[in-house]
């Protein structure tokens, strides 16, 4: 596997960065995570948009235009193999003495991308769905940015696989006698079905603001689907019809088992069927696009 760090492609085995480096010692950094398919990076623009955003929220220049990232990320698809790709970008504030304030004057920061090959769901997953259990959402507030200290994610990721499941649905407690509410999942983002809608909490500072997510509701608005943004209640969550799952690597998955109980039937709905559908098309037609 050719990796990229500071300015320079190696094989993944050569890469070393310093322990001083302030993603190590901190967690001082912000990533994204770009789905390359027939070796064209997917929604580039957004995931720079995005990236650009998570940069500008822990107060960090980017240290490429947008040109320069795209190249770069061309370089790296073309020196791996697969066909099918996720890019994994990861930018932290450098290295320098151990103190929590920013190092001044600044130094570089470190920048890493490596490439895997993209395995999305397998027939049988489409078509049995997967769990997913719930959880307190107990992250920061400020979970728009898509930052590398990612400790209560994993710790939540981690009590879906230890229940079996493949995600953890978080809730949050609502203030002012509000009541609790759904954000997103550990890894991924969450939406719910009920009497045909298509339901989609608000992107605000309380979760990461999903490129899936965003091509879901364009695809929704783009062919009628009903559908709203709104904050959804943890009691909708547990009468939904159908749960679904989203994410760059996952792409929509629909969650069948929610705590051990059946969702609605208890099998992949009609919304997930339209949408995991209208996805692949729109994958596909956005990439023969790209190809002219
Ligand atoms: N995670 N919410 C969280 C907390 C996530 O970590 C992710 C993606 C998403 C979905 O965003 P997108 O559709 O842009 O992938 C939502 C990536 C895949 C990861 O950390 O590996």
């Amino acid at each position: 596997m050719t990796i990229f760090l500071n300015g320079e492609y190696m094989p993944i085995g050569e890469a070393k960065i310093s322990v001083m480096d302030r993603g190590f010692i901190f967690g001082d950094g912000v990533y994204e995570v770009i789905p390359v398919y027939s070796r064209r990076a997917f929604r580039l623009a957004e995931h720079l948009r995005r990236l650009q955003h998570s940069l500008d929220g822990i107060r960090l220049a980017n240290p490429y235009g947008n040109g320069e990232w795209a190249n770069i990320i061309n370089e790296l698809v073309e020196r791996n193999e697969a066909q099918d790709q996720y890019l994994y970008l990861h930018i932290t504030r450098g290295v320098a003495k151990r103190d929590h304030a920013f190092p001044n004057p600044p130094v570089k920061p470190t920048v890493f991308m490596m490439s895997n090959p993209l395995l999305t769901a397998p027939a049988d997953l489409l078509q049995s769905g997967v769990g997913a259990i719930t959880a307190q959402d107990n992250r920061w507030l400020r979970c728009d940015i898509k930052a590398i200290a990612l400790l209560p994610n994993v710790l939540l990721r981690q009590m879906a696989v230890d229940a079996g499941c493949a995600e953890t649905i978080l809730i949050r407690p609502g203030s002012n006698n509000e009541p609790s509410f759904m954000t997103e999942g550990a890894a991924s983002n969450i939406f719910v079905v009920k009497n045909g809608k298509l339901l989609a909490p608000p992107k605000d500072n309380l979760m990461l603001p999903g490129i899936t997510y965003d091509v879901i509701l364009e695809i929704a608005a783009a062919n009628g689907i009903p559908h709203e943004v709104r904050r959804i209640g943890v009691a909708e969550v547990f009468a939904a019809d159908e749960l679904l799952l989203t994410s760059s690597t996952k792409e929509v998955l629909a969650i069948t088992r929610l705590d051990g109980k059946p969702v609605g039937s208890g099998k992949p709905g009609e919304m997930f069927a339209v949408l995991h559908k209208l996805y692949q098309d729109f994958k596909r037609d956005v990439m023969r696009q790209n190809s002219k």
